[in-house]
């Protein structure tokens, strides 16, 4: 028995947190365990580990491989096991946000980033992918009115545009378990099609 994978994508400022509390109680009222989590972080070490990719300056190898190291520590501490008790893991960026932001957005190779991927991952992939997508321009407007930004939040808007078009790029290839999610609407607008995505999956 193994549970459901669900890992939630987008720019900063579009806006996705909110939804994922929002179908973890909408699962949870359907008689599953849910386990909400996050990347970087998740456990004690990978939260350590976040503190430092979003403070510390450094090179962008060295982030990539800092993200993958709190990644290691969260599949093998968190994520696995508890899919293997049947619970529904829902999980705010994964390995995608390595591709949009150290990939598209800093300019490392895909294939790097891929060669990890296969590292670490062993093979595990999400099993739905809900992309929260929007222009660069709407995200920087909202982000403005938040609060005090990290490392990747300082970026400018060419970033997020590049950040975006990573995203675009994997929900490309990757066509069958992402689910792309225009929010540029109202809350109400965007928690619509987080729901109609979850329904049309099945599983719960
Ligand atoms: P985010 O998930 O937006 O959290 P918060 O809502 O608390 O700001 O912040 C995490 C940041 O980490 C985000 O800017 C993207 C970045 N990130 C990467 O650059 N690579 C990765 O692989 C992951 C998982 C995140």
């Amino acid at each position: 028995m193994s549970g459901r994978f669900v890992t939630f994508e987008g720019i900063d400022g579009a806006g996705k947190s909110s939804h994922i509390e929002a179908l973890a109680q909408w699962v949870r009222e359907r008689g599953h365990e849910v386990v909400v989590t996050r990347e970087p972080g998740g456990t004690p070490l990978a939260e350590r580990l976040r503190e430092m990719v979003l403070v510390e300056p450094m090179d962008t190898l060295t982030e990539l491989l800092l993200v993958f190291a709190a990644r290691r520590d969260h599949l093998a501490g968190q994520i696995l096991p508890a899919l293997a008790r049947g619970a529904t893991v829902l999980c705010d960026r994964f390995t995608d946000a390595s591709f949009a932001y150290q990939g598209a957005g800093r300019g490392l190779e895909a294939a790097r980033i891929g060669a990890l991927e296969q590292w670490v991952q062993e093979g595990r992939q999400p099993d739905l992918t809900i992309w929260f997508d929007l222009p660069a321009a709407v995200a920087a407007q909202r982000r403005a009115a938040a609060r005090q930004p990290d490392r990747f939040e300082q970026q400018d808007e060419a970033f997020f545009g590049r950040v975006r078009n990573g995203y675009a790029a994997r929900a490309r290839e990757h066509a069958v378990r992402f689910v792309r999610i225009d929010s540029e609407g109202s809350p109400a607008q965007v928690w619509r099609q987080v729901v109609a995505a979850a329904e049309t999956r099945g599983w719960w």
